[in-house]
C-alpha cells in the first residue's frame, strides 16, 4: 500500500496535471461515495449479498441508470466491486469498513465517515473562501451559528453522530487507554473531565484505576447522550448508579459550574477554539484550580507533588513545518478542519506556551504518546 502510494506520488510529481486531476476527481468520487450511504447501498450490500442495478435502485427509490453510473465510478475506484458476469455490486474490503451493522472492529469508519459528510459539515466547506477572506468559519457562514451551538441546540442527531464518531477516531488509536495508563491517576481521588463528552476516557481511567471517582462535564446534550447511551450497557450503568461516574452539565466558560477537583482533563478540547476563547476556558479552569489550593492552605497542609491542583491537556502538538512527513500533512489537515468547521486551531509548543502564561497556568512535564503523532499529555498546575 505504501509503495503504491509513493509510486504514485512519484507519478504526479513527474507530470503535475495528474495531481489536478486527482485533486478535482477525489471531490467527485467523495461524493459519489456519500450518496450510496446516505443511501444505504454499502449496508444493502453488506446484508443482502450482491445485487444488481435493478434491485438496488427499487430498494432505494433511486434513479436506475444514474445510481449506475455513481456506482460504477466506486466500482472502477475499488470502494465496492462489480461482477461483469451476472452484473451485480457487493461489497468488498474498503467498504466493509462503512459499514453500520457488519463488520465491527477497532478499523470501521461508519460514524467518522457519517460525521464528515453530514449536510451542515460538507456545506461549510461551499464557504471557505469566506472563511479565508473573513476569519469567520466555514460552518457559521452557512448556518448561522457555532458548531457547538448547532450540535447542543439545534441537531441532537448529529451530536450522536458527532460522539460516536469521536469514539470511533480514539478507538482505532486506542488513544483513552494510552492516556489512562500514562498517568498515575490513582493518586487522585476526585477527577473532572472537562468536555469529556459521553465518557469515553473516564471510563477508561476508571477501569484502569478503580479507586478515583470520576466527574465528565459537558453540555446538556451530550449529558443526555451518554445517559440515554449507558442505559443499555450493564457495566456501566452499575459504575454511575454507584456514583463512580458521573455526569453533569456545565459551561467550561463559567468557573461557577466546573466541580471542585483533585485533577482536571481536558481531552482535544482546546483545539476547538481560538485563541480568545482557549484563554477564557484555560483561565476558567485555573481559576477553579487557584481556590482548591487556597482551601489547601487555609486547611494548613504543605503543598506537594500529590495534592497540587493538576490539569492535564491531551492534545496535538504541531511541529515547525515539515511538508515531507506524512504526519505533518495529517496534522495540517486537521487544523484546516478547525479552522474551517469550529474555528479552533492545532498548535506548536510556543503558541500552548503562550496560552498557558496568559491564563495563569505553569507547565510541569510534556509526555508524547505513540498514536497518533503529536498526540502529547501536558501537565500543568497554578
Ligand atoms: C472534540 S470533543 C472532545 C470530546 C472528548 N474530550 C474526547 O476526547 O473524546 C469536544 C467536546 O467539548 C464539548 N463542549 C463544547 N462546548 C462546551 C462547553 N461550553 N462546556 C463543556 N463542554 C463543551 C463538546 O460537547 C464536545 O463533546
Amino acid at each position: 500500500m505504501r509503495l503504491v502510494h509513493s509510486l504514485n506520488r512519484c507519478w504526479e510529481s513527474l507530470i503535475p496535471t495528474v495531481k489536478i486531476f486527482r485533486v478535482t476527481h477525489d471531490y467527485m468520487i467523495f461524493n459519489c461515495l456519500s450518496v450510496s450511504f446516505k443511501l444505504g447501498i454499502i449496508d444493502h450490500l453488506a446484508d443482502q449479498g450482491p445485487l444488481n442495478v435493478v434491485e438496488l435502485a427499487r430498494i432505494t427509490k433511486s434513479h436506475e441508470k444514474n445510481l449506475f453510473r455513481v456506482l460504477r465510478v466506486l466500482a472502477s475506484e475499488g470502494f465496492i466491486s462489480f461482477n461483469d458476469k451476472n452484473q451485480k455490486f457487493s461489497i468488498n474490503k474498503t467498504s466493509s469498513l462503512l459499514t453500520s451493522g457488519g463488520i465491527k472492529s477497532e478499523k470501521n469508519l461508519e460514524s467518522l465517515f457519517s460525521m464528515l459528510q453530514y449536510p451542515a459539515f460538507m456545506n461549510s466547506w461551499q464557504s471557505l473562501y469566506e472563511c479565508v477572506q473573513t476569519g469567520k468559519t466555514g460552518f457559521e457562514i452557512e448556518n448561522n451559528m457555532t458548531f457547538f451551538q448547532y450540535i447542543d441546540e439545534k441537531d441532537s442527531d448529529y451530536k450522536k453522530i458527532f460522539d460516536a464518531a469521536m469514539k470511533q477516531k480514539n478507538e482505532m488509536t486506542g488513544i483513552h487507554t494510552q492516556v489512562a495508563k500514562s498517568f498515575n491517576f490513582s493518586n487522585y481521588e476526585t477527577i473532572c473531565d472537562v468536555g469529556g463528552g459521553i465518557g469515553h476516557l473516564g471510563f477508561e481511567i476508571l477501569s484502569q484505576h478503580p479507586s478515583s471517582k470520576i466527574c465528565v462535564m459537558e453540555i446538556e446534550q451530550c449529558v443526555k447522550n451518554a445517559l440515554d447511551t449507558y442505559k443499555r450497557d450493564s457495566t456501566k450503568l452499575k459504575a454511575i448508579q454507584q456514583d463512580k461516574i458521573k455526569f453533569l452539565v456545565g459551561d467550561m466558560f463559567q468557573p461557577k459550574t466546573i466541580p471542585s477537583s483533585n485533577i482536571y482533563t481536558l481531552m482535544q478540547v482546546i483545539h476547538d477554539w481560538n485563541n480568545q476563547d482557549a484563554i477564557r476556558i484555560l483561565s476558567s479552569i485555573s481559576s477553579v484550580m487557584r481556590k482548591d489550593k487556597s482551601k489547601l492552605i487555609n486547611n494548613n497542609q504543605v503543598i506537594n507533588d500529590n495534592n497540587r491542583p493538576k490539569l492535564l491537556i491531551i492534545d496535538q502538538i504541531l511541529n515547525d513545518n515539515n511538508f515531507e512527513k506524512e504526519s505533518f500533512k495529517k496534522m495540517v489537515i486537521s487544523d484546516l478542519i478547525m479552522m474551517t468547521v469550529v474555528g479552533g486551531e492545532e498548535r506548536t509548543l510556543l503558541q500552548w506556551k503562550s496560552l498557558f502564561e496568559q491564563s495563569g497556568l505553569t507547565l510541569l512535564s510534556i509526555k508524547k504518546l505513540n498514536r497518533p503523532p503529536f498526540l502529547s499529555i501536558l501537565e500543568l498546575t497554578v
